[in-house]
């Protein structure tokens, strides 16, 4: 089996693999390509590399932490941002060291810093006074610590997706002062502090944001450095590129951003003789475009509306492997795939429904052949990034299973479906309760 990439660099399968993968697999089904994902990284390490001298890529691991995925992109050289115990020990079962993992969190327990010296990250990104209070209290060696700071730039997309602005939970503000403080106390407390780091939003489609967070945080450390003479030595901007969710987002140019962003920050850091190692970590960008789910039709039903009459399309998965429609009304590529071969009737505009008992629309006014039926297939490109990773057992539905098509044209389970036993589990019913 070989995969056809699109000239826009999204994956797609054809209408061969689609109906093959699904035969084997059943549906829904995540596909992710191996071959295609290790491009991508290849290309944005590339891309960061030729930018800037000294720089690190971390894969922003919420993205998707599936396992196989885990292994390829540190494979791939990738360190691995961790937002949780949870992700932590994700990254450690698929092989990699926690040496090559940073701790992030706006809320860490006790437990996850402890967890994280005892397990020996190589940093913990530090949100919150609290946090350096809890980490200078730690017992063991402490791992390099970075201070999440808040540049107080707004970037342009989903309010529930903007973390640089000024309002945030995340960080420490630069503009009021807090920023200072926190470097100042934990270099107070003998704390490793090795440098700063901002992530200023997802999916952002224009990277003026990310270029002004970084342009904040070399002016930070510019300040700090002529105020009290701390050296940074790593600056981290964090991810947020978007992906081509429609088809008509210009694709971005990694080589084009990493350029404009590293001359920003190495501008800000002119005649101040600092030097630091600049990393990114991007989730979205990476795997995203990687991986295509696949949904069968089980029914499609016309109805009257106040103007008209709407047709339903009805697939057999929804808002528990994809809440991102619902919890952003994020838009996605579909493409028709027919069940047994026949062409496609001219499009006809249909709402794409989930099976979950609300309205669970999952892609509204889509264009797709008027003779879809039960039977046939959806492919949903660009659902490689929190898709399984968001996924739910909401109305008891299992979390799908996920395939990887290998370099050689193979494919292969990376993760089953659950099982009933899997989802009750957790559960106790007190003996008597009648
Ligand atoms: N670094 C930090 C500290 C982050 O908080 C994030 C994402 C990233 C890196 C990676 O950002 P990316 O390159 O993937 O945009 N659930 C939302 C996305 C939340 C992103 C949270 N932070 C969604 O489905 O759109």
């Amino acid at each position: 089996m070989t995969t056809e990439v699109a000239v826009d660099s999204r994956l797609v399968l054809t209408d061969e693999q689609v109906r093959e993968i699904a035969a084997t697999y059943g549906t829904p089904v995540y596909v992710i390509d191996e071959g295609h994902l290790r491009r991508r990284v290849g290309a944005f390490k590339t891309a960061f590399e030729k930018s800037h001298p000294k720089t690190e890529l971390t894969y922003a691991s919420k993205a998707n932490s599936t396992l196989a995925v885990l292994r390829i992109v540190y494979s791939e050289g990738c360190l691995i941002d961790v937002a949780s115990e949870g992700e932590l020990r994700a990254a450690l079962a698929a092989g990699v060291p926690a040496k090559k993992t940073h701790l992030h969190g706006n809320a860490k327990t006790a437990q996850e810093i402890k967890a994280a010296f005892d397990l020996e990250v190589a940093q913990i990104v530090v949100d919150n006074f609290e946090e350096v209070d809890m980490i200078a209290a730690t017992d063991g060696k402490c791992p390099d610590l970075m201070l999440r700071l808040a540049p107080g730039v707004d970037p342009k997309t989903n309010a529930k997706i903007s973390t640089g602005q000024a309002d945030t939970k995340f960080g420490f503000n630069i503009a009021d002062g807090s920023a200072e403080q926190a470097l100042l106390k934990a270099l107070l407390l003998g704390l490793p502090v090795i440098g700063v780091h901002c992530h200023v939003g997802s999916q952002l489609v224009e990277p003026d944001a990310q270029i002004g967070g970084g342009q904040a945080l070399a002016g930070f450390v510019r300040e700090m450095k002529q105020k009290h003479g701390y050296v940074t030595q790593v600056i981290n901007v964090g991810g947020g590129l978007a992906i081509r969710y429609t088809d008509d987002t210009e694709a971005i140019d990694p080589q084009k951003y990493c350029d404009e962003l590293t001359a920003g920050i190495r501008k800000g850091l002119e005649g101040t003789g600092l030097d630091p190692v600049l990393v990114q970590e991007p989730g979205r960008w990476i795997i995203g475009e990687s991986c295509v789910t696949i949904y069968s039709v089980n029914n499609v039903k016309t109805v009257p509306t106040k103007t008209g009459r709407r047709r339903y399309v009805s697939v057999d998965g929804g808002m528990s492997d994809n809440p991102r429609p619902a919890l952003y009304g994020s838009p996605y590529p579909v493409r028709w795939v027919s069940g047994d071969g026949r062409g496609a009737k001219p499009d006809a505009v249909v709402r794409v429904a989930g099976k979950h008992c609300e309205s669970d629309t999952l892609f509204d006014d889509k264009a797709l052949p008027a003779n879809v039926r039960k039977g046939d297939y959806l492919q949903v490109l660009c659902t490689g990034a929190y898709n399984a990773a968001m996924a739910s057992n909401y109305n008891r539905y299992s979390r799908p299973v996920s395939v990887l098509i290998r370099e050689d044209g193979t494919h292969t389970m990376v993760q089953r479906a659950e099982t009933w036993e899997e989802q009750f589990a957790r559960e106790i019913v007190p003996e008597d309760l009648s």
